[in-house]
């Protein structure tokens, strides 16, 4: 079946950083940093996934033509990913001395990754990360509102806004990694794989970034918040822990999550360029 009948929109939203705090989610400040973490992967990351893809149309030829348009509305929607999160790392590195030597590692996995594994390792790396977008979708739009409650608009837009069409192109990666005959088995190795190198390098990133706020004052926890915030935190990681078991059995096939309403009622109040 193919993705044709999930609608994929390319969109270029427009988001001013200008008051945006340091502790963005103030209801959940661990989760806030460990976003920043990952905003700082995707200029890395992004083009990493729009290269494999572009690879492995190329061993498929002409045999999966439905996959063509998929990709290149997938990759559209990564593009645009990647260079508007820039603009948010840009003010990241402003504030946070340390950021571009964590950059230039990540960097350097994903050019040795694309260098040394085979197409279909990298396609069980890409479909595994976007496994991790599409629940990463449902916690932000169904799950995690506590966490955003009282969140610098400007950033929870930038993640729902990405998440939205995380959740449009699920399929895209999966329905590769399967044309090129990926194995059940690489898919869950890969899934562990990758969540295990970008978890390393979002809570180095995020460590880093925290560290340096209370260090200069920037943050500060009251005892009884550490409390609110740890159970927020505990019930996410519940909800996510369920979600991703459900993602990796074997029969599991991303077009059966139905449309995320509340996605696209996000989407409708964000400013367009
Ligand atoms: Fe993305
Ligand atoms: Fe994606």
């Amino acid at each position: 079946m193919a993705t044709a009948e999930i609608e994929m929109t390319i969109r270029r939203p427009i988001f001013d950083y200008a008051s945006t705090p340091r502790n963005w989610m103030p209801a959940n400040p661990a989760f806030g940093y460990h976003l920043n973490g990952g905003s700082l992967t995707l200029p890395y990351l992004e083009p990493y996934l729009i290269r494999v893809m572009r690879r492995a149309l190329e061993v498929l030829g002409d045999s999966r033509p439905d996959l063509r348009e998929d990709v290149r509305l997938f990759s559209g929607q990564e593009a645009n990913h990647y260079k508007i999160h820039s603009q948010f790392n840009a003010l990241l590195r402003e504030r946070y001395a340390g950021i571009e030597e964590l950059e230039a590692k990540i960097e350097a996995d994903f050019a040795r990754m694309l260098r040394e594994e085979t197409l279909e390792w990298n396609l069980g790396y890409s479909a595994g990360f976007e496994t991790t977008g599409m629940v990463m979708s449902q916690l932000f739009f169904e799950d995690v509102a506590e966490s955003l409650a009282g969140a610098d608009p400007a950033v929870e837009g930038l993640w729902g806004w990405h998440l939205a069409e995380e959740y449009e192109h699920r399929c895209v990666a999966f329905d590769v990694f399967q044309a090129v005959g990926g194995s059940y088995r690489e898919r869950l190795r890969l899934f562990f794989y990758q969540a295990n190198h970008l978890k390393t390098f979002g809570d180095k990133a995020a460590r880093l970034m925290r560290d340096q706020d209370e260090a200069a004052g920037h943050l500060t926890i009251r005892p009884e918040h550490r409390a609110a915030h740890a159970r927020i935190e505990r019930r996410q990681m519940r909800c996510a822990r369920r979600r991703i078991a459900w993602a990796l059995l074997p029969w599991h096939d991303p077009r059966r999550h139905p449309v995320l309403s509340s996605a696209d009622r996000f989407l409708k109040k964000l400013d367009y360029a």
